[in-house]
């Protein structure tokens, strides 16, 4: 009789997946970029240039110019000439077709993009595939579709654009917060200085060599490079008519400053400190999904993420239970892997910040827990983390962290999660799990935050309108709403 053979399977405490590594081999990064101005690739005038690095390796990735005011000025002349000339006479049907072809263009080169988002920011490659490139795209898709229709998104009322727009974005969502900048701007007729953050450029000049393939007009969109100064160089030009601003609140405060008396308006998109809510009726286990995903989606480096969880009392054992069984499964590690959860810190100084945090948490007697994740010796880390009994008065409560780390706080009633949830310098968004409509109506009329998502957390569409309330910033992006900053209506 042959012998019985039994095949054992270990798995061990958890599934290991074997790396599954996105190619990178049709994505060319070039040694140097320069400035796009005026339709061409220029060098800084004075020859400057800065590296970017990758966050995950550390290694080297190309160098980009780095503009001054004089590169700056040419930009916005370039930009004003094109305005005067072409864009502003321009049809608009003629405008959208345009906008269109840049959409169309992205979704062809998706996949680089992609690849190149993720090597340059140290996102998830299943990240930037699957949501910065789609919404990217789509936001030039939306907006093409309203170029010729602005009487319709403003009955009864002619809407002219407002000129020369000057465009700063952060490093958080390269290319994404790009299109939802440059899309309405240029949908009404405006054109663009843009400018993308010192630690994410590739993406930006990427777009731009998009862009002048798409034939759009020389000087309607420029892209240059550079950090602060060449930020502040733009907002303090004065053929600049209008400001759009995504990053820190402390920089947001300095271009309010900077533009009060000048005729400039402005957008500011700034920090948050969302408050995640779970009610002891929601689904435990898809409101731990989406808690989850609120906060240590793109290493916490959102400004609407979920950076305060509020559990009702009587569920508060098993929520934290499974919050971190959820974290010691998380995939912390090399962006280029399509299984990593969590990818690197996007820089040194971010890592510092957050790491400052880490230990201020814990000074401050929050209990901290991280999962026993092994981290890459190379490259900028963090352990996704909890602060568990945490307190309202806790600087890592108050303060944006901008990193993957999350406070957990209880509460008993409907009004005290109101009045917790809102007692921060921060409005720009929120989140509420529970099984009752009555009760998500309730939250969405008391909450002070711009955007609030109701069993579901960090859900973008390019249709529905962002942006906040108080230290948060002012403007809205995204949606019809998105299309007022760029008009001058009578
Ligand atoms: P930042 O506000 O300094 O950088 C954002 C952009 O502003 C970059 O393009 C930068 O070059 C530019 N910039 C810097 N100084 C400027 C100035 N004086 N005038 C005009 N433009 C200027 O943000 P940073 O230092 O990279 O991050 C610091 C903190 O800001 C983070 O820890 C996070 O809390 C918050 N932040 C919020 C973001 C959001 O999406 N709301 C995005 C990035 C950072
Ligand atoms: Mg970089």
């Amino acid at each position: 009789m042959a012998k019985k053979t039994e095949t054992k399977l270990d798995f061990g405490s958890k599934w290991d997946y074997s790396s599954a590594p996105e190619s990178a081999g049709h994505a060319e990064i070039k040694k140097e970029y320069g400035l796009y101005i005026n339709g061409k690739f220029v060098k800084a005038e004075d020859g400057k240039k800065f590296a970017s690095i990758s966050p995950s390796t550390d290694e080297h990735i190309a160098y980009f110019a780095e503009a001054s005011d004089k590169d700056v000025d040419k930009a916005v002349k370039a930009a004003r000439k094109a305005y005067n000339e072409v864009w502003g006479p321009m049809a608009p049907k003629e405008r959208a077709k345009y906008i269109f072809r840049i959409a169309r263009l992205i979704q062809e080169r998706a996949r680089e993009f992609a690849v190149l988002e993720s090597i340059d920011g140290g996102k998830p490659i299943r990240e930037s595939r699957d949501v910065d490139v789609p919404i990217a795209a789509n936001h030039f898709f939306y907006y093409a579709g309203w170029a010729d229709k602005l009487e319709y998104a403003f009955p009864g009322k002619t809407a002219k654009p407002v000129g020369v727009a000057g465009q700063i974005i952060p490093w958080n969502f390269p290319l994404l917060m790009a299109a939802w900048k440059l899309a309405p701007a240029l949908a009404c007729g405006n054109t663009v200085v843009l400018k993308p953050a010192e630690t994410t450029p590739l993406t930006a000049m990427k777009l731009a060599e998009l862009i002048h393939d798409s034939g759009l007009p020389a000087g309607v969109v420029n892209i240059v490079t550079g950090a602060g100064a060449t930020g502040a160089a733009i907002v303090n030009h004065p053929d600049v008519d209008k400001v759009a601003f995504t990053g820190s609140t402390g920089v947001g405060k300095i271009i309010q400053k900077a533009i009060a008396g000048t005729n400039k308006t402005a957008t500011l998109e700034l920090g948050g400190k969302a408050a995640n809510i779970i009610f002891d009726d929601a689904p435990i286990d898809q409101a731990v999904e989406g808690i989850i995903n609120g906060i240590f989606f793109n290493q916490g480096h959102v400004c609407c993420a979920g950076s305060r969880l509020f559990v009702q009392e009587n569920v508060k054992d098993i929520v934290i239970k499974k919050l971190k069984d959820r974290l010691s499964t998380l995939i912390v590690g090399d962006p280029m892997d399509k299984n990593t959860d969590v990818g690197a810190i996007n820089s040194k100084e971010q890592l510092d910040t957050i790491n400052k945090y880490l230990k201020i948490g814990v000074e401050e007697g929050a209990e901290i827990y991280q999962p026993n994740c092994t981290l890459p010796k190379k490259g900028n880390w963090c352990k996704p983390t909890l602060f568990l009994e945490a307190s309202q008065s806790h600087r890592i409560v108050q303060e944006e962290i901008f990193g993957p780390v999350l406070t957990v706080q209880t509460f008993r009633t409907i009004d005290e999660v109101i009045d917790k949830a809102n007692n921060t310098p921060f409005g720009l968004s929120a989140g509420v799990w529970t099984d009752k409509g009555s009760k998500i109506f309730n939250l969405t009329t008391k909450l002070r935050a711009g955007v609030i998502w109701a069993n579901t957390f960090n859900k973008f569409d390019p249709t529905s309108p962002f942006g906040g309330y108080k230290e948060s910033g002012y403007g809205r992006e995204g949606g019809l709403q998105g299309l007022s900053p760029y008009v001058k209506l009578s």
